[in-house]
């Protein structure tokens, strides 16, 4: 597989980054994933916005992402996945210099990779049956709206949730469920989505605005409010939505059923309406 690497195209077994790169050192960088749907990006200017404002954020020069999705379609032609479903993976680090925590010198340059690889859709049983997902206390920082490339709480829970056999684990902070640790997650309640606020606690998923635009454009009401752990008894759906996740019915949350605990009609509904934005409908169970 051909990446690419501060302008180079080169093959991704020879990539390689120096030992006093920030990002291996601090995980001081910024990181981005695009779906591609047989070979087109779906959202991509959407995500690169993203990061450019979780670069700004960190102030890194948002500038380097300026021609990093002509690249992002370089990377899918040459390495023959213009018919493919996959990922596109993009990173950005304050780049290579000693260690010491302040910024380095002015006019040391990001690092920047991107690279391409297949990547499927989600088994179809996932849609069909619902998922299972764990609870976790959150430990994560205070500004989950940066899409940091630091994301060891992340790890940590969702291997709680591997080694629970759980597709997801949910996050929890004062008694309330955030989002995944790779998706966020949404409610359905008396006919109207829930959804945690936008804020600094989440990442602001470019499917979950996805999902919320479709959503209202059925006509259900769209509450950014808290699922509160000790009120899932009014809660009918839980689904999680995210880039590699797409639409998923959660219909196990630690080991209780979820509503009927079978995918429920709102998630349905918004699961097609997303393939169809995608342009995969039909090709689903
Ligand atoms: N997940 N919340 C967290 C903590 C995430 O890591 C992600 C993304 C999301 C969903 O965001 P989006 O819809 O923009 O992907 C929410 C990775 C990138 C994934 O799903 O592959």
């Amino acid at each position: 597989m051909l990446v690419h690497l501060n302008g180079e195209y080169l093959d991704h077994a020879e990539a390689r980054v120096p030992v006093d790169d920030r990002g291996f050192l601090f995980a001081d960088g910024i990181y981005e994933v695009i779906r591609f749907y047989g070979g087109k990006l779906f959202l991509a200017d959407q995500h690169m916005r993203r990061m450019a404002s979780g670069l700004m954020a960190i102030q890194i020069d948002s500038d380097v992402t300026d021609g990093l999705l002509d690249v992002a379609r370089r990377l899918i032609a040459d390495n023959d996945l213009v018919e493919v479903d996959g990922i596109i993976y993009f990173q950005v680090t304050r780049g290579v210099a000693p260690r010491r925590h302040a910024f380095p010198e002015p006019g040391t340059p990001p690092t920047v990779y991107i690279a391409a690889k297949p990547y499927p859709r989600p088994p179809a049983e996932h849609f069909s049956n619902g998922v299972s997902a764990i609870s976790v206390p959150d430990t994560r920082w205070g500004r989950c709206d940066i899409k940091s490339i630091a994301l060891l709480p992340n790890v940590l829970a969702n291997q709680r949730a591997k080694a629970a056999g759980a597709f997801e684990a949910l996050l929890v902070r004062d008694g309330v469920l955030i989002e995944g640790s790779h998706s966020n997650l949404i409610g359905v309640a008396g006919g109207a989505v829930v959804t945690y606020p936008e804020c600094n606690y989440i990442l602001g998923g470019i499917t979950r605005n996805l999902v919320l635009d479709l959503a209202r454009g059925m006509g259900l009401a769209v509450n950014e409010t808290p699922i509160r752990e000790d009120r899932l008894d009014s809660i009918d759906e839980l689904f999680l939505s995210g880039t590699t996740t797409e639409v998923m019915p959660v219909t196990r949350l630690d080991g209780r059923p979820v509503g009927t605990g079978r995918p429920g009609p709102v998630a349905k509904a918004i699961q097609l309406a997303y393939l169809e934005t995608a342009g995969v409908t039909g090709r689903t169970d």
